[in-house]
């Protein structure tokens, strides 16, 4: 990958910065752990399959465990692989106690069920915030081990003092990955929150409403600037490859001249994921100290 131009302009949300922000403070407090308790952190990471796109975050996630002293163990597996194989193996991560957290890389093939491997990993080791009981708690504003990215979104509201609270928000994507959860963080936080997705009848109207609009969806593009309202936050949450290089939901610079903040792609809330998951991993181990 090319690297990235500098972000000068004030409306684009520097994602790198923040997460270089995020990992430096992980990276000092792993330290401190480390010293106080003699435990060092780790992260196991299970992929099956050959999407090579999953395989690039996942290594991202294993450099940046390295950038700040999180000790990483990946599992690859073929994509034939049985369910109950990943279950097993989730079964003896879940008994070791060397390993703070468990991150079953999304998507996996399709005869395994996603909802029976995420239900198995052990509340505590979730620092993707997938396991039932977290997305449950979360539900009810008690928000422990949420999914990373939409936690990065609220960091990056946090970074630019924005306070969700009567703001009309739209989300367009409803995955459990980043839509769902992060249309139920901003409720938490008393925006008013709208989720649109591939059935809605007219998504313009909706997003022209928005003060912030969060896009999901893997559609190259699909949002232009006369579906943005004037001023308005934009995260842009899609990922497309195309001719090796990697495409956002929002026309960006179609966009840009309206609002008052952007995410990029990439550079956005990207990194921000990954940098969450590495706090997510230290407090695992935090946790699990206590125990
Ligand atoms: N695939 C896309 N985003 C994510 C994520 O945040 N976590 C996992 N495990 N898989 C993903």
């Amino acid at each position: 990958m090319e690297p990235l131009p500098e972000v000068t302009d004030p409306r684009v949300i520097d994602g790198r910065k923040i997460a270089q922000g995020i990992e430096a403070k992980v990276k000092k407090e792993v330290e401190e752990f480390i010293k106080e308790r003699g435990i060092k952190p780790a992260l196991a990471t299970i992929l099956v399959g050959e999407h090579p796109p999953s395989k690039l975050y996942v290594k991202l996630k294993h450099w940046a465990c390295k950038r700040v002293g999180i000790i990483s163990e990946d599992h690859k597996f073929p994509q034939e692989t049985k369910q109950e194989e990943i279950i097993r193996l989730i079964d003896t991560l879940n008994s070791r106690k060397e390993i703070h957290g468990i991150l079953v890389q999304l998507p996996i093939p399709k005869h395994i069920d996603e909802r029976d491997v995420m239900t198995r990993i052990a509340p505590e080791k979730d620092v993707d915030g997938f396991n039932p009981l977290n997305m449950g708690k979360m539900f009810i504003g008690r928000e422990g081990f949420v999914p990373c990215t939409p936690k990065g979104i609220i960091r990056a509201l946090e970074e630019f003092n924005i306070d969700p609270q009567g703001k009309e928000v739209v989300v367009v994507g409803h995955s459990n990955v980043v839509g769902k959860p992060a249309a139920v963080m901003l409720l938490n936080r008393n925006a008013t929150v709208k989720v649109c997705h591939v059935f809605t009848k007219d998504l313009k109207s909706n997003t022209k409403e928005a003060d912030i609009l969060i896009v999901a969806t893997g559609v190259r593009g699909l949002i232009k600037a006369d579906m943005v309202k004037d001023g308005a936050i934009v995260f842009d949450v899609g990922i497309t490859w195309q001719d090796e290089r990697v495409y956002g939901d929002v026309d960006f610079d179609d966009v840009l001249p309206k609002v008052k903040l952007i995410s990029p792609v990439p550079g956005g809330v990207g990194p921000m994921t990954i940098a969450i998951l590495m706090e997510h991993t230290l407090l695992a181990a935090k946790i699990q100290a206590q125990k």
